[in-house]
């Protein structure tokens, strides 16, 4: 069986030493040295200021609403992961779609100032598949209007945009680490925070607001990254070269046999790939259904990301509608992507592809 993606298990012999260290030193959570080694790497590794690792991604953009104080509406995107509009709703907060471009398949910023009224606190795009937004954009808009900018940028694990990290735009970007995606922690994820002053209060916020024994300043939840899901990250970080080199081949044979057939996300030219989904966009639902049962009969599994398009979730209200997004969402399919896919695999996928089309 071969899904969209295949978590890849980094070296056991490296694994299993962090784990001594854990069983040694008997400390399994709460800011513990292997959460403080994998913060300090990622920094580094990244190129940003402040790393606070998380329990995963969704607990990121929850937090970073919470550090930024926002309240009442965020514009955002109706093209992503239900995650991201449902952090907002679970916080309190009223999700506004701007509609997508249909090439990018980002939240086009043509669409956002006519959503923003007094009540609008902040903008929440996503970096969709790694493609980098038009951050200047963004950043002008927000700029204007005084709103904060947290870019769920899950799939944009090193991505860099101009020379730097894409992620040191905005206030906030939250990151996923989720076992799917290209660099995890088994569950996990972080917040890359701009301004050095709200770092402690992220901490508090994750750790109960609890700032000492004595003192709780913030309300706060439970979001800490355990030692054993650390341990995995410093792992993976050893082998990200070969990673990303494995996943460029496989977009690289994709691009070419799928070239003339079906539709590519049109790439941010400014910023770099990270190679971390291969969407492709068909002419119809009708032909994506087709490929997709082809597929199945040979125990290839795609996936439908994102459908549906989140302005059709029902329990958004008031009720809204996106009409780009929606159609992008019906005729868009991951093609399985990772390491270990072998090129006769691909070649299959391929093949069956231009069979049906
Ligand atoms: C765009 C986007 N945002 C947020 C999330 C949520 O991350 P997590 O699964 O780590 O909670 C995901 C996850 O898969 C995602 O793709």
């Amino acid at each position: 069986m071969i899904n969209v993606t295949k978590t890849h298990l980094p070296s056991k012999e490296k694994y299993k030493k962090y784990i001594d260290e854990i069983y040694a030193n008997g400390w399994v959570t709460n800011n513990g040295p292997m959460v403080k080694q994998l913060e300090k790497r990622l920094a580094k590794y990244l190129g940003v200021k402040n790393v606070v690792l998380v329990a995963n991604g969704t607990a990121a953009l929850e937090i970073a609403y919470r550090t930024l104080d926002i309240k009442g509406v965020a514009v955002t995107t109706p093209f992503s992961f239900v995650a991201t509009t449902s952090s907002l709703v679970t916080n309190g907060l009223l999700p506004i779609f701007a509609d997508i471009d249909p090439d990018t398949l980002n939240i086009d910023p043509h669409n956002i100032e006519a959503l923003i009224t007094p009540h609008t606190s902040a903008i929440v795009p996503v970096h969709v598949f790694g493609n980098a937004c038009d951050v200047e954009a963004i950043d002008k808009i927000a700029k204007k209007h005084n709103l904060k900018v947290i870019y769920d940028a899950a799939h944009a694990f090193d991505v860099d945009y101009k020379g730097e990290s894409l992620l040191n735009y905005g206030d906030i970007s939250t990151l996923s680490f989720h076992a799917t995606k290209l660099f995890h922690t088994i569950e996990g994820g972080a917040l890359i925070i701009n301004d050095d002053n709200l770092v402690e209060k992220a901490r508090y916020l994750i750790n109960f607001g609890i700032e000492n024994a004595e003192s709780i300043p913030e309300l706060g939840t439970n979001a800490k990254m355990n030692e054993f899901e650390a341990a995995m990250g410093l792992c993976m970080l050893d082998e990200m070269d070969t990673i990303f080199q494995k996943r460029k081949e496989v977009t690289v044979l994709y691009e070419k046999e799928l070239h003339n057939i079906v539709k590519f996300q049109k790439q941010n030219e400014n910023a770099s790939k990270n190679y971390s989904y291969f969407p492709v966009i068909f002419k119809s639902e009708e032909q994506l259904l087709d490929v997709k049962q082809a597929l199945a009969e040979k125990g290839i599994y795609p996936r439908r990301y994102f459908y549906p398009s989140l302005d059709t979730l029902n329990y958004i209200e008031p009720k809204q509608y996106c009409p780009v997004s929606r159609d992008i969402s019906e005729k868009i399919l991951c093609l399985p992507i990772f390491p270990e896919l072998t090129e006769k695999v691909q070649m299959e996928i391929v093949t069956v592809i231009k069979d049906h089309l």
